[in-house]
């Protein structure tokens, strides 16, 4: 049975009593799965609260960072450290297009990125572009997000997505598992999931809503 990653990636949203209302209607519709992992990423401010929540409400979900410093901890003014999120986070998304065109994260940092949240047993997502994008030694989780899908209503086809994830496992025998990402919502997701090689997906917009997530979940 192939094991699936749901991800939610928040951005920039929820102030925290936002997140605490989303957590209580998330338990309420949300049926847990044997075949599928699902991983909330939440803003750093939310990371702690929603950790506690999901813990002491006993939800079967894992939490993910958005980001994460390339340093150690010490005096690197605004920046969270892989140390710290390991407190709380098991998931780290690393190189998400969005952070690549608003703050210039380069091959060179994004694999510096990727070296330190492993070795503080954070598992990165690496977020590739296409088939081409560089990806770091050490990255067994990718998610391929074409740009012009994110946040567009534009998803790729299933089909273009499994090629490409084929491609990627091809080059980069380290990869074990290609989620897809990009426009991604409950009508749309079991078309992705059932493909051979993609084993879970990225979800920005549709992740911010309990019923519409949970479906997803219900879906793939
Ligand atoms: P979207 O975002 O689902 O809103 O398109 C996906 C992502 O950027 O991870």
């Amino acid at each position: 049975m192939k094991q699936l990653l749901i991800v939610a990636n928040w951005k920039s949203n929820k102030t925290l009593q936002e997140a605490s209302i989303f957590i209580e209607k998330f338990q309420v519709v949300y049926e847990p799965r044997e075949d599928a992992k699902v991983i909330i990423c939440p803003p750093f401010i939310s990371v702690e609260l929603m950790s506690r929540l999901v813990r002491n409400d006993a939800i079967a979900a894992e939490i993910g960072v958005q980001n994460i410093s390339p340093f150690e901890d010490g005096a690197y003014t605004g920046e969270v450290s892989a140390h710290q999120a390991a407190e709380f986070a098991k998931f780290a998304i690393i190189g998400h297009s969005e952070r690549r065109t608003n703050f210039g994260e380069d091959d060179d940092l994004l694999s510096k990125k990727v070296s330190i949240a492993t070795s503080f047993g954070l598992i990165p997502i690496f977020c590739v572009q296409n088939e081409n994008t560089f990806i770091p030694d050490g990255v067994k989780v990718v998610a391929y997000e074409p740009p012009s899908a994110i946040g567009t209503g534009q998803a790729d086809t299933p089909e273009s997505a499994e090629h490409v994830a084929l491609i990627i496992k091809e080059k980069h025998g380290e990869v074990a598992q290609v989620l897809y990402g990009g426009s991604v919502v409950p009508e749309n997701v079991s078309g992705f999931t059932k493909m051979e090689h993609i084993s879970g997906v990225l979800i920005g917009g549709a992740s911010l809503d309990p019923d519409r997530f949970s479906s997803i979940i219900k879906q793939c």
